[in-house]
Formats: structure tokens, sequence, C-alpha cells
């Protein structure tokens, strides 16, 4: 048990330093920010998808995710609706033990169990989330929370920045 404990503490290490590397670096802000959730994603096995959802406009849209290779169904989500737009309504991280005892769930897999969304803010307003989703019931711990928090404050500059790209009209985004 220790031995796992100190082993999750160097993985959460070494996940920090590479994301902050790479939150740095000249790269665009969309491939940045699709490493960072291919990262993420790999570190986790019963992680079944991971993405993350910008604020563009006061809608959730979709960003760079990890596993699927199509959109998920629900890409554009509205403030107060699924679990995603909870967090945005609520200010607050949702963790969701079993997606089957909610009323207020957007089902993007059908195999779907428990669900974990990280608000990500830049200077206090709210621009992005994570979303994780697992096929497993109570997937999720305050310790994932807490990681994804700190790797949410390490890329929200970034997260900031590609949701404004995206509030502006196709021809004057460059
Ligand atoms: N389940 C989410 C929708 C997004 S998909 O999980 C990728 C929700 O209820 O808001």
């Amino acid at each position: 048990m220790r031995e796992q404990r100190t082993e999750d503490r160097g993985r959460a290490v070494r996940l920090k330093a590479e994301v902050e590397t790479l939150a740095a670096s000249d790269a665009p802000d969309e491939e940045v920010l699709g490493q960072v959730v291919r990262l993420v994603h790999d570190e986790h096995p019963l992680w079944a998808w991971s993405g993350i959802y910008l604020l563009v406009d006061g809608t959730l849209v979709v960003g760079p995710f990890a596993g699927s290779e199509e959109p998920p169904e629900h890409s554009r989500i509205e403030v107060g609706e699924g679990v995603c737009g909870t967090a945005v309504a609520e200010q607050r991280n949702q963790i969701v033990e079993d997606v089957r005892e909610i009323d207020n769930y957007l089902a993007c897999s059908l195999s779907t169990r428990s669900e974990l969304v990280v608000l990500i803010r830049e200077n206090g307003r709210i621009v992005g989330q994570f979303d994780i989703d697992s096929d497993e019931r109570a997937a999720f711990t305050r310790e994932d929370e807490s990681l994804l928090e700190e790797l949410a404050d390490l890329i929200s500059g970034r997260v900031a920045s590609l949701a404004d790209l995206l509030q502006r009209p196709p021809h004057l985004r460059r």
C-alpha cells in the first residue's frame, strides 16, 4: 500500500513536470493541449475517455480528447446541462460515482459508469474543464481531482487562449 502511494506520487511528479514543459514550449495551443490529454489518459488504465472542453461564448465546446476516434456525441454543452454544464453552473468540480444514479447526465458512451469534471480557471474565470469518463463504477478519487487541479493551473493560459481563438469568426482565427 505504502509502495503504491509512493509510486503514485512519483507518477504525479513526473506528469506535472512533463505538462509544465509542454505548456512552456513554442508549440501551438491545440497541439500542447492534445499532448497533455494524451499523457493524462495514458497514465490511467481505468480512464476510458479523457478530454478538455473549452468555454466559448458561454457554451462548452469539445477540444482535444483521447479514448475515441470520433468526437463525442455531446460536442457542445450548455451551462447547466449534464455533469459538464453543472460544474460550470455551480462553479465546482464534479465526481459522479455512478452516472446511472443522476438524472442530469448526457451519455457520450453507453458503457460509462463514473465521471470526473475538474474546472480550469484563468485569473479566476472559468475557461474550460477536464472531463474524464470511466467504465468502472467509482473510478475517481480526491487524489485524481487534486492532480487534475494542479495540471489545470499549469495549462490554464493555453486553454484560455484556445477558447479566445474559437470565439472569433473563422476568418479571423490565426
Ligand atoms: N457525460 C457528460 C457529457 C460529455 S461526455 O461524457 C464526453 C455530461 O453529462 O455532461
